[in-house]
């Protein structure tokens, strides 16, 4: 594996779930893989999760850490070519990212959308800088349209804890205060799209994420009707994604709320969320601390996910 975008990536996804698992029963078995090798970590964007569980995975494996925070310490940098430099950015990235490809051997990069331009957004503009100009091996960590290390721990998650062969998954958008960028439904839906699962999407007209995502999903616009039977909920909020709307909140709208009344309605469902998680705004206190609720197994995945990712970049160098 040169590059971690999607879940193209990982070809053969049961193949990779199997791995993952295997990982996870004895994570330092390929600790000599990373001896002298250099895992730079950087981040435009806050983190708790990706920070600490790809840090680890990376020393599971051996490797020596470095995490790189853009916006303290580092110097401003410039993303557009042909600007004039004469503001507050000191440094453009097409000279930082070949810099920063100098002192490791592969990067993470976690890079939000930015909701100013949506071309720019879904070009992926500074994941595929990375990939083009470092040359190392890039993995996202989280970038404008896609966080696969966090599908890829979903579904790895789902593998645990299924009752049934073919379970109902649910991923349903759920209100927040701010606007926030579609890449976590994005590569959960192309992750349950490639699984042996029922999937299901619900959430307000107007919602809708792009079809190159959603794929052949069912679209189930009456929430309560889309739980009905489900063996996993996943909540998630998104800004709109449609013209004229992109990055925009057209809803706030508690009634989409998972709460215990919501989750009668399933099959006993286990609650998903990658965290962070504004409860009683996306999840009320009760159903976030049920026995149902399984975002803490779901957030140690995370290191199961990154190393198995970081672990076959390392055997392609
Ligand atoms: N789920 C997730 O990626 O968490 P962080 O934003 O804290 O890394």
């Amino acid at each position: 594996m040169k590059t971690y975008t999607n879940v193209k990536d990982l070809g053969d996804l049961k193949a990779a779930v199997k791995e993952a698992l295997e990982i996870k029963k004895n994570r330092y078995a390929y600790k000599h893989l990373g001896e002298n090798k250099t895992l730079l970590m950087v981040f435009f964007n806050s983190s708790l999760r990706t920070r600490l569980s790809t840090q680890k995975a990376g020393m599971n494996l051996g490797m020596n850490t470095i995490v790189l925070d853009i916006n303290q310490g580092a110097w401003k940098l410039e993303t557009e070519r042909g600007v004039i430099m004469d503001g507050d950015k000191t440094e453009h990235l097409l000279e930082a990212i070949p810099v920063m490809g100098c002192y490791c051997d592969i990067i993470g990069v976690r890079a939000f959308a930015q909701f100013e331009n949506k071309q720019d957004d879904y070009e992926e503009k500074i994941l595929n800088q990375f990939i083009k100009y470092s040359g190392k091996p890039v993995f996202s960590m989280e970038a404008a349209t896609g966080h696969p290390l966090q599908a890829f721990a979903d579904l790895i998650t789902i593998e645990e804890y299924k009752k049934t062969e073919r379970p109902k998954v649910v991923l349903t958008w759920a209100p927040h205060p701010k606007a926030l960028p579609q890449a976590v439904p994005n590569s959960f839906a192309d992750f349950m799209n490639e699984a042996d699962v029922d999937f299901v999407i619900t959430h307000p007209e107007g919602y809708e994420l792009g079809s190159q995502f959603v794929r052949g999903a069912k679209i189930e616009y009456d929430q309560d009707k889309a739980l009905a039977g489900a063996d996993f909920v996943y909540a998630k909020n998104w800004a709109a994604y449609t013209d004229p709307n992109y990055g925009k909140i057209l809803s706030k709208d508690r009634a989409w709320t998972i709460s215990t009344e919501k989750m009668a309605l399933t099959n006993n469902a286990y609650f998903m969320h990658c965290l962070p998680v504004r409860r009683n705004m996306i999840v009320t206190d009760e159903v976030i601390e049920s026995p149902q609720s399984i975002v803490i197994p779901e957030a140690a995945n995370r290191e199961i996910s990154a190393q198995t990712v970081i672990k076959r970049i390392l055997e392609n160098l």
